[in-house]
């Protein structure tokens, strides 16, 4: 319920079609009422002083249900809400999920979401955590509002360590190992690889042939190529099917790397580009975007080029409204530069296109440690998250198998939340101590809010929801939903801003003021009318956080 758009659009003042709906604010101060509009900036417009213009506005007003009472105080219009009659139709709006309804205007607007993207034959790493699931929510966000989106993993299968790891393979590697222990084997003979390249810069070179001759689809090199991608793509699909992420399209770099005669004509039709020590770009400097480089001297294609195709490709197939790329802030200038490149192509691709960059993710150091390299491999921290909600679901009473179960959901929820916590454009150390703790600002604590309110539901039976009495809801209870009424403005906030957090910070927000509702008052108990208002208000309650939930990638549990 939208109750600012309901007073803005019953106010009417003779003879002026202001409209009203930036004018109605809340009120900080609650003794004031609850909204209130400043008639200041309206005198100069009518022509009247503000005080006179605020007592047209309460003369004016109709009567209704929702709205108690209204003061004129100094050029302000007070509105006191009736906090039954609002509670009520907050809870009945939740309940008949007309809170929930999508915005039909956005049925026939696409939205691309690129994210995830990891290089094949590579680790996923922690930081890889950022991309996959600040995607996820943000496409999640959109679908809530009706949005079709499409969710693209523009995999990089295409690149010198390939070459590397193939002459690699073909040199020292074995068959057998390729099959049996597939990323964990291409990451050792890679590993090994820049080891011996750095006494034998030779070897550099003979990658640089390896890799040209997948590029020419070589009969010898390209099926085992094709088999490292296979291997690779498999083990990446696993992982991301037990973050629950899912993706419309796999169509990565090498799909795109052969298109590059199509941008360099298109480009050239269009006088974009120039030769620069026998290397192609177009000039940026008039936007302070330095150059994006197009075609390298050797001639081949570039990760801004492969882009570009990538791009126009899928403004054929999908016809976006809007492309939105999420990655890490080092790749800020690339996009600009892709992008401002695509808007003098066609000026159809302006604001169409988008760049959500984050901070750096990472875990304190030490704490688990990486098999090669810097970072901490995902799957190991997916190990090490299961391993230690395991140890504290050891004492609950329930089956081996029922502990593993919610032990997973906790373990892995709060894997995908930590970077959708906080503003994703801060740096940020996971707290691998705390992240699994019921109490503080965790996904555990959202969880165990709601698995709480799941066991309330459960004690209360089938109490039936006829004929409720909103007036035996506390204060804290009708500030809970007040505060539920927000639902729809925080989902749309969050997708102007591509910001999940915002999402978080509410969830947050509603689970506190539940546990302050529900730690100084029992909700089951033999009044039964006081029971039933109590209990519907949870029902709904619990109808709002699934949602919620959903969107920042935490996985409900109902007992734990
Ligand atoms: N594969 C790239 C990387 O790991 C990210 C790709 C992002 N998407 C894109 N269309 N460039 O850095």
């Amino acid at each position: 319920m939208d109750i600012k758009n309901i007073i803005a659009t019953n106010i009417k003042i003779d003879n002026c079609d202001v409209d009203f709906s930036k004018l109605v604010t809340d009120t900080a101060d609650k003794k004031m009422g609850d909204f209130s509009v400043a008639c200041f900036s309206l005198a100069k417009i009518l022509r009247k002083s503000p005080m006179q213009i605020a007592e047209e506005i309460k003369e004016n007003f109709p009567k209704l249900n929702i709205i108690d009472e209204i003061q004129v105080v100094n050029g302000y219009v007070n509105f006191f809400v009736n906090k039954n009659h609002c509670v009520q139709n907050i809870l009945e709006e939740i309940n008949s999920q007309k809170c929930f309804e999508k915005d039909g205007g956005n049925a026939n607007k696409t939205v691309c979401f690129d994210y995830s993207s990891v290089n094949l034959a590579k680790y996923m790493h922690i930081g890889h955590l950022s991309t996959t699931m600040i995607g996820e929510s943000l496409a999640r966000i959109y679908e809530a509002l009706g949005y079709k989106v499409v969710r693209i993993n523009y995999i990089g299968d295409y690149g010198t360590p390939f070459g590397k790891m193939m002459y690699a393979h073909l040199t020292w590697g074995s068959e057998q190992e390729l099959t049996q222990r597939g990323v964990d084997y291409l990451q050792d003979i890679y590993v090994e690889f820049c080891k011996k390249a750095e006494e034998d810069p030779k070897l550099e070179e003979y990658a640089r042939e390896y890799f040209k001759k997948i590029c020419d689809k070589d009969p010898q090199v390209y099926p085992i190529f094709n088999k490292f991608i296979e291997i690779s793509k498999v083990t990446a699909k696993n992982i991301l099917d037990r973050l629950d992420v899912h993706f419309d399209s796999w169509k990565g770099e090498s799909a795109y790397s052969e298109d590059l005669d199509n941008v360099i004509s298109l480009l050239q039709s269009k006088n974009l580009l120039e030769d620069s020590q026998g290397a192609k770009i177009v000039n940026l400097e008039k936007y302070n975007l330095g150059a994006c480089l197009i075609q390298k001297s050797d001639g081949t294609s570039i990760y801004a080029s492969r882009d570009i195709s990538a791009l126009i490709d899928r403004y054929k197939t999908y016809n976006f409204d809007k492309m939105i790329y999420v990655t890490a802030v080092q790749q800020k200038l690339h996009f600009e530069q892709v992008f401002k490149v695509m808007e003098l192509v066609d000026n159809n691709f302006l604001g169409k296109l988008e760049h959500v960059y984050y901070g750096m993710f990472s875990l304190p150091t030490g704490k688990i440690a990486s098999r090669k390299g810097k970072q901490a491999v995902l799957v190991d921290l997916m190990d090490y998250a299961l391993n230690k909600t395991m140890d504290i679901m050891s004492t609950r009473p329930f089956t081996e198998e029922k502990k593993k179960e919610i032990a997973t959901k906790i373990a892995y929820s709060a894997l995908k939340f930590t970077p959708l916590k906080n503003e994703r454009i801060k740096d940020s150390v996971f707290d691998i101590e705390n992240a699994f703790s019921f109490d503080g600002d965790t996904s555990a604590y959202l969880q165990y809010t709601y698995a709480r309110i799941c066991s309330i539901l459960k004690k209360a039976g089938d109490i039936g929801f006829e004929n409720i009495n909103y007036s035996m809801l506390s204060l804290n209870a009708s500030q809970l939903v007040i505060e539920l009424n927000n639902y729809k403005n925080i989902l749309q906030k969050a997708q102007e801003q591509n910001e999940p957090s915002i999402i978080s910070k509410y969830t947050f927000e509603i689970c506190k003021l539940f546990n302050k509702f529900y730690t100084t008052e029992k909700v089951v108990t033999d009044d039964l009318e006081s029971t039933k208002a109590k209990v519907f208000m949870i029902k709904n309650l619990k109808e709002i956080l699934t949602h919620l939930f959903g969107l920042i990638c935490i996985d409900t549990v109902e007992e734990m």
